[in-house]
């Protein structure tokens, strides 16, 4: 189980609105100090902080790029920024302007839709994706289709294997990254604005921007599904600072009332020890209805807290952060929806991350098991150690270790191709031991020869070195035996 990453960001001063004084102190890149007009601290940790020289790119990078990778591996994501009104949600998730064309202004929209087609693009000819996007936004506790107006009370509905689903909402299929700017922008463009004394064009709507990534793997006739959803949330406003009457005061009403839902959701997720209370009040709201499968675990969520960095909005910063201080506590199990046939539509299945990992490891493991087949089980521990200390391959005594260590890591595309790298290289070393291995024959048989050639030469010179040493034994036997005699007859002679 995955807790849902939580960041937060604060936004530069607003000369406007904002007084001159600082409510944080930073400590490091995951915790800081907010002190409030009362003087009273306050400490915070959270998965990473982004201060207020912090860059778009670093958000993108660290929140949402991770669940844009994993929506294209058929795993749902959400990205959601919550926070006070006038706090930076709508800048990160769309930047100055969704069409923006300075890079360091760029949001978290055209980032990843940059990101799916990159994503797409670099994938084989086995393998062909289509995108899909929807916009819908929540005004009035009603559900708008951006790309329909006609389609003002979207009905939500909940389908066994598919979660949470809009009923009859538009889905445009995007072929490029530019026609997918032109959606998101004229959908923006249908969008709840209105002018309040904090923020001059401040989102009267939460609206959610829907990717469908659907994946077909030609060659195993498999369709799966990842459904990655960006929520721009309305901001929390006292409607005494931001001067909200009429209209504007109604809409503040009905925002606060949705994201009191969201927080009550989010407290009865967090009330029970394990995460489950008796009664989850999604049905509360349409934003918590629509938000179910990415609070209720099936979804890989991210949230980012928007606050402002100034003492006047302490009050307000701290209730953004206690909110996302008890996010931090809801987990997800997540799973990939996937189809096995394409001519059954019944079989659509939901796999664990476990099944998951099983799965896109398959073809890998067919390779091992191949060479496994082929090769002695000498040669095999001689790779397996190679592999061990290149770190290619996990040690096997470490492999319970390793799995409960990577419980919700999820196959990125660049995993797997670290995984197919590995593999190659696995058999290229494989040919060049076994070139090694039939040149250390041959020159051991070489050896072989030169060995017997010598042992055979020993042999002879051995026999031969015996033979002399015969016949030099003979020939001191025949002078000792000469000599003897003389120094007989020596003897004889003088007697006589
Ligand atoms: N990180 C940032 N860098 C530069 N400007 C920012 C940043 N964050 C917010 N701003 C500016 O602050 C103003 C308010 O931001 P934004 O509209 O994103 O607030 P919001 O949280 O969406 O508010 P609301 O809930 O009212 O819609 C905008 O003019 C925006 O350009
Ligand atoms: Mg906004």
């Amino acid at each position: 189980m995955a807790h849902i990453c939580v960041c937060t960001r604060f936004r530069p001063l607003n000369s406007k609105i904002d007084d001159e004084s600082i409510c944080i102190s930073r400590s490091d890149s995951q915790s800081f100090t907010l002190k409030d007009e009362k003087d009273e601290q306050y400490v915070f940790s959270f998965d990473k902080v982004f201060y207020e020289d912090s860059e778009q790119a670093d958000v993108y990078e660290f929140l949402a790029r991770p669940i844009v990778r994993d929506a294209v591996n058929s795993i749902n994501g959400t990205i959601i920024t919550y926070g006070q009104t006038g706090a930076g949600k709508t800048y990160t998730m769309e930047g100055g302007n969704i069409l923006e064309t300075d890079d360091r202004k760029k949001g978290l929209l055209p980032r990843v839709v940059d990101e799916l087609f990159e994503a797409i693009n670099l994938c084989g000819d086995t393998t062909t994706y289509k995108i899909k996007l929807s916009m819908v936004e929540i005004y009035m506790e009603r559900v708008r289709d951006l790309f329909d107006l006609s389609k003002d009370n979207i009905q939500i509905k909940e389908q066994k294997g598919h979660g949470i689903l809009l009923s009859g909402v538009t889905e445009m299929l995007i072929s490029d990254g530019e026609e997918a700017l032109k959606f998101l922008s004229s959908g923006i463009a249908n969008r709840a604005v209105g002018e309040t004394q904090m923020n001059m064009a401040s989102s009267r709507s939460h609206c959610i921007y829907i990717f469908t990534v659907q994946k077909e793997l030609t060659n195993e006739k498999r369709v799966s599904t990842g459904k990655l959803v960006l929520v721009d949330l309305a901001g929390s406003e006292k409607v005494e600072k931001t001067g909200a009457e009429g209209r504007v005061l109604e809409e503040a009403k009905t925002i606060n009332k949705s994201l009191s839902a969201l927080g009550n959701v989010i407290n009865a997720l967090t009330s029970s020890p394990h995460g489950k209370a008796n009664h989850i009040p999604y049905r509360d709201s349409k934003l918590t209805r629509i938000l179910q499968d990415a609070l209720g675990g099936s979804s890989h969520t991210a949230l980012l807290c928007c606050c402002s960095p100034s003492l006047c909005n302490s009050s307000e910063s701290l209730s953004t952060l206690r909110f996302g201080a008890r996010a931090k506590h809801i987990k997800a199990s997540l799973r990939v929806s996937c189809k096995e046939d394409m001519s059954d539509k019944n079989q659509e299945t939901s796999l664990s991350p476990n099944d998951m990992k099983l799965k896109v490891f398959d073809p890998h493991q067919r390779i091992l098991k191949k060479l496994k087949e082929k090769l002695d089980a000498e040669t095999l521990n001689l790779i397996e150690e190679e592999f061990v200390v290149d770190g290619l391959l996990s040690d096997p005594s470490l492999s319970e270790e390793v799995k409960s260590n990577h419980e919700g890591v999820f196959m990125a595309p660049e995993t797997i191709s670290a995984w197919k790298e590995a593999s190659n290289k696995l058999v290229e070393t494989i040919v060049e031991l076994e070139k090694d291995n039939r040149t250390l024959k041959d020159e051991c048989e070489v050896m072989k020869v030169e060995y017997d050639t010598m042992k055979n030469v020993n042999r002879f010179l051995k026999a031969k070195l015996r033979k002399a040493y015969a016949y030099l034994l003979m020939g001191w036997g025949f002078c000792l035996l000469g000599f003897m005699c003389l120094y007989l007859c020596m003897i004889v002679s003088c007697i006589l």
